[in-house]
């Protein structure tokens, strides 16, 4: 269950700085500190909506679906008076990992390769067997004589 503790905007407001940073999203409070080096936006953005509501300043970027769950990620509670749809954090982390990308090679063994395989085996046999047969046939003959 995401966090729903509920805070003043007087309250967010007491955590603007880069050690200390929480800001408003869609009424969602959010401690955000952890996050400001990784934003990909950079810290500075953030920390200039810091301490407060930055709903419009999130939206007016066009945050991906990824950046709106990053979002539930870091929510500490709700503002006062705000309506918010409750989402389990569960399904959201879920949700990314299997978003995953994964790569892999398909090595399709064909029937020529096959059929390679086995005349590289008997060529050699069946040409070592003539070559004896061969031999032991002139030798017999030379035995005769
Ligand atoms: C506090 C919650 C925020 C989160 C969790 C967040 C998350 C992200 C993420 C994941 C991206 C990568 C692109 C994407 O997936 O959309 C991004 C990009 C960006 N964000 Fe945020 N963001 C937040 C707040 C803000 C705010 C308040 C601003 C501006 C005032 C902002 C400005 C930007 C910009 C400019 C980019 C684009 C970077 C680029 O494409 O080079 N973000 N953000």
């Amino acid at each position: 269950m995401a966090e729903r503790r509920v805070f003043t905007l007087s309250q967010v407001s007491q955590h603007k700085s880069n050690k200390d940073c929480w800001v408003v999203i869609n009424g969602r409070v959010l401690d955000v500190t952890k996050f400001l080096e990784e934003h990909p936006g950079g810290e500075e953005v953030i920390l200039e909506v810091g301490g407060n509501d930055a709903t419009k300043e999130f939206d007016a970027i066009g945050h991906s679906k990824a950046a709106q769950n990053v979002v539930l990620k870091y929510q500490v509670g709700v503002l006062q008076g705000a309506i918010v749809k409750d989402v389990d954090l569960k399904d959201v982390v879920d949700k990314e990992s299997n978003t995953k990308e994964m790569s892999a090679y398909v090595i399709k063994e064909d029937g020529r390769s096959k059929s390679l395989a086995f005349y590289d085996f008997v060529v050699p046999f069946l040409a070592a067997g003539l070559y004896i047969g061969y031999r032991c046939l002139t030798r017999a003959d030379s035995i005769a004589y």
